[in-house]
């Protein structure tokens, strides 16, 4: 069966990233894929500083790297913070570079962004797009970038706009269509 992990840029409470992760996990499962909804609360990690290694690596990069290398899909739904991604996925991603998992080589990526901006988040998108990628992952073409945030869900956590629900359905095509497992 095909395998996803989902996570966010986000833990705030009431994030609107996470609803994103939620929505789209969910559309993943209508697909018949296996999803495990992760949160970055649960894999805590220091602000990267090479003087942590080796001794002092967080175990959370290890535990994360497994499970993006076992997973045929990774989906991450992250806001933009000052035209660029958050402080929180760039510190998760420069720990999981540091791993010898072939981490980024093995699922297929997904990138969506809600933000508070007209744009959604699309600096944001960009800039996870060019890191990632250079890191060795295989990114899917669309670009999922939403908002303004406060009206882009109803209150069942669903978009509120039909062309951001067409854009989830031809994201989580791409994901099933190019990922390892197939369905
Ligand atoms: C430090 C900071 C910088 C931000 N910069 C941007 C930005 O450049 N563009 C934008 O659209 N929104 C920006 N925002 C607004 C966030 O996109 C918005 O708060 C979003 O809802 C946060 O995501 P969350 O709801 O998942 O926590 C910024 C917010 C913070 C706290």
């Amino acid at each position: 069966m095909t395998t996803a992990v989902t996570l966010s840029g986000s833990i705030r409470t009431g994030s609107y990233n996470v609803i994103l992760q939620r929505y789209v996990s969910k559309k993943l499962r209508e697909a018949g894929v296996e999803v495990n909804e992760i949160s970055l609360a649960d894999f805590p990690m220091p602000v990267f500083n090479e003087d942590l290694e080796p001794d002092n690596v967080p175990e959370a990069a290890g535990r994360m790297a497994q499970l993006f290398v076992a997973a045929d899909i990774v989906f991450i739904a992250s806001p933009e913070n000052n035209a660029g991604a958050t402080a929180l996925i760039v510190n998760t991603i420069s720990w999981l570079s540091r791993q010898k998992h072939g981490q980024f080589r093995h699922a297929v990526f997904g990138i969506g962004a809600v933000s508070s901006g007209k744009y959604g988040g699309i600096n944001g998108i960009g800039h996870l797009r060019d890191s990632l990628s250079k890191l060795g992952a295989l990114l899917v073409p669309t670009l999922l970038g939403i908002g303004p945030s406060a009206t882009a869900f109803d209150e069942t956590g669903t978009p509120t706009e039909e062309g951001v629900i067409r854009k989830v359905d031809q994201m989580v095509r791409e994901l099933t269509h190019f990922s390892r497992g197939g369905i």
